[in-house]
């Protein structure tokens, strides 16, 4: 009897051990997540755009493909969003009862270009090249994520694209390391 006593008490010792064991693994766990590449969703500031762009819409109901929109991804170093021209070419006519489309026709009407705000970023000391690796086989969502289900929401970053991250996929698919390879 004393001895399963015994037992029992060693295993919720263990046990509860383990749980307090675990906490700052957990706080640890965010840190890390931190300092490798994007702060945990809860922490990043949510973008939002002067028009609740849908990319589901666009990609998937009407079928465009994104280089449509985005004309020099395959060509250039920027991937490029459209003028309000290209948009027009649609909304002329397409749900122009709609506040957003409105939103879009008054910047139409008043010559003005759309301000969007940026999403990735990287310094003015790094070099990217779009062209590069769309030719070499990568999809959008290695780096932007299922961008064809993005909704009014808004796109937002979802890969670190840290130093790191850019140089570990470089040496596991015999890309350049370099530094002025990415570096002016
Ligand atoms: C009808 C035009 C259109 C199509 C088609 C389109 N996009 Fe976009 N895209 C935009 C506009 C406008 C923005 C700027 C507003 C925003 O960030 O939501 C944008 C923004 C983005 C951004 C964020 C850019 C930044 O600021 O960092 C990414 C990434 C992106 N698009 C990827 C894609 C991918 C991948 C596809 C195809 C699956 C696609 N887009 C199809 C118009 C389009
Ligand atoms: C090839 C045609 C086409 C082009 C080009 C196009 N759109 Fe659209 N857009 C559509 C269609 C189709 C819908 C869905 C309309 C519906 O729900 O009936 C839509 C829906 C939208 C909506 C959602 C409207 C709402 O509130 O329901 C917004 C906002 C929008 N477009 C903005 C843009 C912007 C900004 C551009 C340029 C970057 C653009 N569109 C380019 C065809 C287009
Ligand atoms: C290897 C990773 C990678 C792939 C693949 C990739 N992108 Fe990007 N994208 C980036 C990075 C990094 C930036 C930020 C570049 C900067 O700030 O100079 C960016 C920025 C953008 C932007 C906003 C700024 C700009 O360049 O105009 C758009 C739009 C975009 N990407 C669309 C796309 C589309 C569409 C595809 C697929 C055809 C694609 N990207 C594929 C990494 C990638
Ligand atoms: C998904 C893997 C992957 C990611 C992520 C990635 N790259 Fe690359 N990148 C490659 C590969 C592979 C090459 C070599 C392509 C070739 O030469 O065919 C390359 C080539 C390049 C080049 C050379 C362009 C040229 O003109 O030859 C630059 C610059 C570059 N990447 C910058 C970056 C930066 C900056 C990042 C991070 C923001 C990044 N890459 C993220 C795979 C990646
Ligand atoms: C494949 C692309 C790539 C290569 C190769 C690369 N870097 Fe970077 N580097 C980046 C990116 C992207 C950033 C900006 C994001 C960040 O801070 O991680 C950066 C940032 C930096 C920074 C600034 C860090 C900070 O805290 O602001 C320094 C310094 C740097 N790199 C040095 C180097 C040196 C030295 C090499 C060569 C040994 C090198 N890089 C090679 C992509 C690259």
């Amino acid at each position: 009897m004393r001895a399963v006593q015994n037992q029992i008490r060693r295993v919720i010792l263990i046990g509860g051990g383990l749980v307090l064991a675990l906490v700052p693994l957990g706080v640890l766990g965010v840190v890390i997540v931190s300092a490798a590449g994007l702060p945990p969703a809860f922490l990043r500031p949510q973008i939002t755009q002067p028009i609740a762009f849908p990319h589901n819409t666009h990609v998937q109901a009407a079928r465009l493909d994104c280089t449509f929109c985005h004309r020099n991804v395959t060509t250039g170093d920027a991937a490029t969003v459209p003028a309000v021209e290209q948009c027009m070419f649609c909304h002329q006519v397409v749900a122009t009862d709609r506040p957003e489309i409105q939103k879009l026709i008054s910047y139409w009407q008043q010559n003005q270009p759309i301000n969007w705000n940026r999403v990735h970023r990287l310094p003015d000391h790094v070099h990217f090249v779009h062209s590069v690796h769309i030719q070499r086989g990568f999809a959008c969502s290695t780096c932007h994520g299922a961008v064809e289900n993005v909704g009014k929401e808004g796109v937002q970053q979802v890969r670190p694209l840290k130093m790191g991250d850019c140089v570990n996929c470089h040496r596991e698919n015999n890309g350049p390391t370099d530094c002025g390879v990415c570096h002016y």
